[in-house]
């Protein structure tokens, strides 16, 4: 490339002077031009041959979108010192060449951008929207030249189809030319108009940070512009945005009801999008089989097309299917009809022939949804003994009762409602229909006449056993469909597929839970509008966040039962509605976590569950530390309960065997607890006891440290006195640096470096003293988490204990964080550093969610406190407290959690530091156990922190159904902190988008 040469010519024709760069392109040469202004253009060097209509086409249609919608972001043409869009020269070897300049639009290619942010998706489906309105007015000669990627000529690659040498892709490709050639002439009704007609991955930038909203930032190469209908420029988009994309259908039914918005489609349309879609991915592999064929030593071909290959052999829908997701995501009739099937419903409702011999009016509905009940107990697991008895705390009249339409439930547990590998993943969880439960045997009858199209006996484990669906015609010729599942299958004896049912005729009965898949004896009964792509298959219950689908192709068949909507129609609890009264209730600084917060309606083990059933992995929590539901501590509870609760003025055994299995955990040097209810009451319980002892009011603590939200736990907690509005610091408290060994200054690779930070101490000790104030004690978290998740380095409280106790203050270890297993290694964090604390303080997860706090120390220092006043703490050692808190030390040692900790926290760690390895962003990755943190860098030189780079990835891994955190006094730290039984399957879910989302930054 002779830079030089276009240097010279810019200079000449432009007046730039620049410094020159080539950038790619496939036929002609892009260059981007920096000028000596600091501007950056593109210089467009047209092929040898390339004809000045096509220069022309793209200038005067640049032109004509500007001037329209001039806010679109189309690059601006530069014009010549006289005045041209373009000109004809010889370039440095003597050939014609056509030259344009534009201005560099700012941002990425989408294929570079790799996020899977839906709201990009949507800005797109507008702006194409607009750019279509907008080039219905333009016209140009060259616009119907003939073209191998206008979709309307799209035929030619039938021919080729030869060359596909896998015969699984050759049919793939076939069928899709078949359905092509199906919708060719409904296509060619099409009103044609000009499109851009490639606006794929390469041709759309992306810029924005990682804390601005990305957003479109250049839409390019008007190249392929021709005349077809327009609905094609929107399906060949749609082609990139799914193609890697992590929810497809979302991203398609994203971009199209976007554009649906701003330019509204024709139900015809809606139809056309997905055969068209799959058609240009079926142009793409054939055009790119036949130049492998032309140059089979270019890898690039084939690596360019991976990604339509592996959406096409992964991702092969039913048009109509889809057809209907876009129709019912842009509120249009599902399919065509279905505004005449639901009006016939509607004004048959009360009429219809009654399915049992009774009106269902009177009978009472039960809920079975994830905010009102408590089936099942583990949402992973439903044994068969379970299912027979979901329901059976519903007090029905004679047995009988309804469940909800549209309610989000537990029940289906089984990996087929999962949509992914994890636990954690997408789970189906909405119910479909309505359930009549009753006793089997049951007649059941039709309620109108209509025609057998599926008789089965399903008999796997929590399926339908059998199963009958009903095609139904109405007068206007319309079909709709009904589902009855769970029946016995004996009706298949008599019953077979195309049989013709009466109105009212009895046709079957309810199975027992022998025949019926094994559930409690009951009807599911579902109404469908079309079959097509779910066929004998319905789903009985679908995923929450496709609800606008499922709800418009099998919408509630109450009328069917004669029983009204508002009945059977389950009202879930509105996010929305929570959040605004939580705003009118409480004040502004009571912090949520999320920019998109969690409404949590039930837990088990590590994972949590929104209002509509959807699954999280629990990476944070302490306080579930045996984790979330615990059936031990739900039964202990519920036991006392119904006992007594009361307070410590009143004698239980508990109340010791409490204190002695917490004292079981320590050396001999420790006799005595102390009971509150919190973290915060027992540190300010700890500080008095230490003054009580030393009679010296001084305390040293960390920086950025935190022990708890009263007066006296805020003066010792920096991270509170000193942020933002904070109180200050009070003349009693001297801080100390934390002993951070990543970017604290002593480092790791020094290996004095904990006696180093250990002995700064002695400088807080003089501080004081030079204010006439004498050190009463030392406090601090083992290991500082809201600081950043520390590590002390060996040799660090064995320096400051030894420090303060010569100055006469006593060690406070708040192990509110560490202790009780969570280290893996070791019980409590005290014990990493081999030292004895003189008072330990133990909080939230020793009540696994019940409020307690325990100080324990020794009796000398507890003697020292009994001088003085009374010590009472109403709830604190509450019998119902005790119970819970020694069932939680007890499960931790029965079901070795403290060993579960120990491994999952290495499996983590090792992974993280594999990632650490590819990623500059990870400066640190440290952590024991499963108390873990991410320092995330701008620059692994300097080391500035990352605040936008961890919220983006806490977030993230939110959407990605991970609950983390984040901390450190820049908040650049993520914080691991699950409940002690994650298990491996959490662990490398973790892992695996924790890498996923590094690689979108
Ligand atoms: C180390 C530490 N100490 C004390 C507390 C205060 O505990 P509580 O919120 O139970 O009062 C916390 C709470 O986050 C903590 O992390």
């Amino acid at each position: 490339m002779n830079f030089v040469f276009w240097q010279s010519i810019l200079e000449k024709y432009w007046g730039i002077s620049s410094k020159l760069s080539l950038l790619d392109g496939e036929f002609d040469l892009n260059i981007l031009v920096r000028s000596t202004d600091d501007k950056q253009y593109v210089l467009k060097i047209m092929r040898e041959d390339c004809l000045q209509d096509f220069v022309d086409m793209q200038i005067q249609a640049i032109s004509h979108l500007k001037s329209i919608e001039p806010e679109l972001p189309f690059p601006d043409i530069i014009e010549t010192i006289s005045g041209n869009k373009f000109i004809q020269c010889e370039d440095n070897l003597g050939r014609t060449r056509l030259l344009w300049l534009i201005k560099k639009l700012p941002g990425q290619k989408y294929v570079e951008y790799k996020r899977n942010n839906l709201n990009v998706v949507k800005e797109l489906g507008h702006m194409i929207a607009k750019c279509d309105r907008s080039l219905e007015s333009f016209e140009h000669g060259f616009l119907t030249r003939s073209l191998k990627w206008n979709l309307i000529e799209a035929g030619w690659v039938e021919k080729h189809t030869d060359l596909i040498e896998d015969p699984s892709r050759k049919v793939i490709v076939q069928n899709i030319i078949k359905e092509y050639k199906n919708i060719l002439p409904k296509l060619r009704e099409q009103p044609f108009q000009a499109i851009h007609g490639d606006i794929n991955d390469h041709n759309i930038l992306v810029a924005g940070g990682l804390k601005d909203q990305p957003y479109i930032s250049g839409i390019l190469d008007f190249g392929d512009m021709c005349h077809c209908p327009r609905v094609c420029n929107l399906a060949i988009a749609a082609a990139y945005v799914v193609l890697d994309h992590d929810q497809p259908e979302a991203a398609l039914t994203s971009l199209v009801s976007a554009y649906n918005i701003s330019s509204p489609l024709t139900v015809a349309e809606f139809d056309l999008i997905w055969p068209l879609l799959t058609m240009r991915l079926a142009v793409s592999v054939v055009n790119s089989t036949l130049m492998s064929n032309d140059d089979p030593d270019d890898p690039y071909i084939t690596v360019s097309q991976a990604p339509a290959w592996r959406f096409l052999e992964h991702n092969f829908q039913n048009s109509k299917f889809i057809a209907a997701r876009l129709r019912s995501k842009c509120g249009k009739p599902v399919v065509e009809g279905a505004d005449r099937v639901l009006s016939y419903l509607e004004e048959g409702r009360g009429s219809f022939a009654q399915i049992f011999d009774f009106d269902l009016n009177s009978l009472p509905m039960g809920s079975l949804s994830v905010e009102n009940s408590s089936w099942p107990q583990n949402p992973f697991s439903l044994p068969l003994d379970e299912a027979l008895k979901v329901g059976s705390d519903i007090i029905a009249k004679d047995g009988f009762w309804m469940g909800y339409y549209n309610e989000p439930r537990l029940i289906y547990t089984e990996p087929a409602f999962r949509n992914g590998p994890w636990k954690a993943s997408d789970r189906r969880t909405v119910h479909l229909g309505i359930d009549i439960f009753g006793p089997a045997h049951l007649k059941i009858r039709a309620p109108i006449e209509g025609k057998v199209v599926v008789a089965e006996n399903r008999k796997q484990h929590l399926d339908y056993g059998g199963v009958i669906i009903l095609e139904h015609e109405i007068p206007s010729g319309d079909l709709f469909y009904t589902l009855y599942g769970h029946l016995d299958p004996k009706f298949l004896k008599e019953l077979k597929v195309g049989d013709k049912i009466q109105s009212g005729a009895v046709f079957c009965t309810l199975g027992d839970n022998k025949h019926n898949g094994g559930w409690a004896p009951h009807l599911h009964f579902q109404l469908a509008l079309m079959t097509d792509g779910i066929e004998k298959d319905w789903p009985g219950v679908g995923d929450p966040d496709e609800m606008y689908l499922w709800n418009a192709l099998c919408p509630n068949p109450a009328a069917l039962l004669n029983l009204p909507d508002s009945m059977t129609n389950y009202e879930p609890v509105l996010k929305d509605q929570v959040l605004r009264d939580r705003k009118s209730c409480f004040s502004n600084n009571l912090s949520i976590s999320y920019n998109d917060p969690i409404l949590v309606t039930r837990a088990w083990k590590h994972h949590l569950f929104d209002e509509w059933g959807r699954p999280y992995l629990d990476a944070y929590n302490n306080v579930p530390h045996v984790g979330h539901s615990h059936p031990r501590i739900q039964e202990i509870a519920a036991k006392q309960m119904k006992r007594v609760n009361t307070n410590t003025r009143y004698l239980h055994p508990i109340q010791t065997a409490f204190a002695k299995k917490i004292l079981s955990k320590f050396t001999k040097n420790f006799d005595v607890c102390f009971f509150v209810n919190s973290g915060s009451e027992a540190n300010e319980l700890a500080l008095r006891l230490a003054r009580a002892h030393t009679k010296s009011k001084g305390i040293v603590t960390l920086d950025h440290g935190y022990h708890g939200n009263t007066t006296g736990a805020i003066d010792i907690s920096a991270y509170k006195f000193n942020a933002r509005g904070g109180v200050g610091q009070v003349d009693w408290v001297e801080l100390i640096d934390l002993p951070d060994d990543f970017r604290g200054k002593f480092k790791r690779d020094d290996t004095d470096c904990g006696r180093k930070f250990g002995n700064l101490v002695n400088a807080a000790i003089e501080r004081l003293e030079a204010k006439q104030k004498k050190v009463g004690a030392f406090i601090a978290e083992t290991f500082p988490s809201v600081a950043g998740q520390i590590i002390p380095p060996n040799g660090y409280l064995k320096e400051v204990y030894k420090n303060i106790r010569n100055a006469g203050g006593l060690c406070i270890a708040d192990e509110v964080q560490t202790g009780l297993g969570r280290l893996g290694k070791h019980y409590f964090g005290f014990e990493q550093q081999e030292v004895e604390p003189d008072i330990v303080v133990l909080g939230k997860p020793i009540g696994n969610g019940h409020p307690i706090g325990v100080v324990v120390t020794s009796r000398e220092i507890a003697d020292s406190f009994a001088d003085g006043p009374e010590f009472f703490s109403t709830f604190g050692g509450s019998t119902l407290s005790c119970m819970i808190g020694k069932e939680v030390l007890e499960i931790v040692d029965d079901e070795g959690l403290q060993e579960n900790a120990k491994q999952m926290g290495e499996r983590l760690l090792t992974g993280l530091r594999e990632i650490k390895n590819k990623f500059h962003q990870i400066g640190d990755v440290r952590g024991m156990g499963l108390f873990m943190g991410i320092d995330l860098v701008k620059n692994n030189i300097t080391q500035d922190e990352d605040k936008d780079l961890c919220t983006y990835i806490k977030n993230r891994m939110r959407d990605s159904r991970i609950l983390i955190g984040s901390e450190g006094p820049k908040d650049n730290v993520l914080k691991i902190r699950p409940p002690l039984t994650i298990d491996a399957e959490g662990v490398d879910m973790i892992l695996h988008y924790f890498e996923k989302i590094m690689n979108e930054v």
